[in-house]
């Protein structure tokens, strides 16, 4: 399997061009099962999860084409997804086990077809991650659900009809499901306790330009009153507000400074307030976003990841990570999933002191950390090793890239872009 090598201690500089949202693209992808004209999606960044959708779109019977991208094939790429003659309604195991996101298809096909069968996901590393919510406001929507052999049956013959879901907890997922189910449900939805995150407003500002009639974009409160059908639209991905923070702590992290193009501060203000308590400045021009240090030092501020506009749980281990090196310490407190600290025991062996309590964790930083060889469990620890790589004396060796390779487009090409000292090593095998 292959590797990425670091030799760390190089400030970076220089500029870094953000990709489309993975997190907005998968949603997006699954709303063309919604209509029988075409969905054209650009800036889709290249990035595993992206392919993983389009083969599950493909077996339901979507045409995916590609419809190119920008020269170079760095300004993001075009979709055209067509769902004219959908032949399936079944996700099956193999796809939705290499990707959660799979699920999402489950509300679309409900509302268009009548019917869907969605392999259950299982567990994963950062939490048990149910789908109950999804189902049960499916449920409340007139869906029958059940479930034999780790699938979900669902099923709406007659059609979807409007209700009134409230989820007790703030589901980013289960909000996406349901406000695509919602668009061809009879009658008027109203989702209460919605996510608010960015990639919420993105598949809302989609859906409304295929025709969906959506109140509430932005608020915990969307209404939706149900249509006849979607028409095809064209819809430009919006920016990743992670991987924007991720090389935000990247330039922090280095003592460097970076202009990262084609980003929005206000995705990622929570990280901005954050980040400024800990000493780093953030400088909107029309050129891009300019991250770089305040007056040099760093220091530990305490956190609590939190639905948006709260400090995402998407950015806990980076921001650990810079914890590591920055002078005092910093208390870390995760609540969306239970198990997201498994980057806690690799960067111990880079040299950080971290102790876990529960939720929290408590990070004694001014560590001078030093090059390993580690690897994770998730994408976004993974990504917190390299970023100690980068500011680790010696060399640090991440396997597992088949992480970073689901949510980081070129990522080694990017860093090193900026006087990184990093390297994918294949695999000879
Ligand atoms: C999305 O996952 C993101 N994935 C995650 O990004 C992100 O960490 C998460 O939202 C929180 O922001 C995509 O957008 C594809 P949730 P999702 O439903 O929708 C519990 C990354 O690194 N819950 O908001 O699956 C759940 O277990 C990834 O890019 C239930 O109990 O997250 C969790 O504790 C990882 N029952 C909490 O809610 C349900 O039916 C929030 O999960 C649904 C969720």
């Amino acid at each position: 399997m292959d590797q990425i090598r670091i030799r760390g201690g190089n400030p970076l500089r220089g500029t870094i061009q953000i990709s489309g949202a993975k997190n907005a693209a998968l949603p997006l992808m699954a709303a063309c099962l919604l209509s029988e004209e075409p969905l054209v999606l650009s800036n889709l960044p290249h990035l595993a999860d992206i392919a993983t959708m389009s083969n599950l779109l493909s077996e339901l019977g979507v045409n995916v084409s590609m419809n190119g991208a920008a020269p170079g094939g760095h300004g993001g790429r075009v979709f055209k997804l067509d769902a004219a003659e959908t032949s399936d309604t079944i996700a099956p195991y193999d796809l939705v086990r290499k990707m959660r996101a799979s699920v999402l298809v489950l509300g679309p096909l409900l509302a268009r077809q009548g019917r869907a069968r969605v392999s259950l996901p299982g567990g994963c590393a950062i939490g048990t991650r149910p789908v109950d919510l999804h189902l049960k406001a499916l449920e409340q929507l007139g869906a029958t659900i059940e479930l034999s052999e780790g699938y979900i049956d669902a099923r709406a013959e007659s059609g979807l009809r409007g209700g009134h879901v409230v989820f007790p907890m703030v589901t980013v997922g289960g909000t996406e499901n349901i406000l695509m189910a919602a668009t061809l449900a009879r009658g008027e939805t109203v989702i209460g306790n919605a996510a608010r995150e960015p990639e919420i407003t993105d598949l809302a500002n989609c859906l409304t330009a295929m025709g969906a009639d959506i109140r509430g974009i932005g608020t915990d409160t969307l209404k939706i009153h149900g249509v006849d059908r979607l028409h095809g639209a064209s819809h430009t991905v919006l920016p990743d507000r992670i991987e924007t923070g991720t090389y935000a702590v990247a330039a922090a992290i280095t003592g460097g400074d970076i202009l990262l193009k084609d980003t929005r501060a206000d995705l990622i203000e929570a990280v901005i307030d954050v980040l400024g308590r800990v000493g780093v400045a953030f400088d909107e021009t029309p050129a891009g976003l300019r991250v770089s240090r305040i007056n040099g030092g760093l220091h530990g501020v305490d956190l609590m990841t939190e639905p948006y506009p709260g400090f995402p749980t998407d950015m806990q281990a980076q921001f650990m990570a810079l914890m590591t090196v920055a002078s005092g310490a910093s208390m870390i407190t995760e609540t969306i999933f239970e198990n997201r600290f498994m980057h806690v025991p690799e960067l111990r062996r880079m040299g950080a002191d971290i102790n876990v309590q529960g939720r929290s964790a408590i990070v004694r930083g001014n560590q001078k950390l030093s090059g390993a060889q580690v690897m994770a469990t998730d994408l976004r620890a993974s990504v917190s090793m390299v970023l100690a790589g980068l500011a680790a004396r010696g060399e640090t060796l991440v396997s597992r890239v088949y992480h970073l390779d689901r949510g980081y487009e070129r990522l080694e090409e990017k860093l090193s872009a900026c006087g990184a000292d990093i390297e994918r090593v294949r695999d000879a095998g």
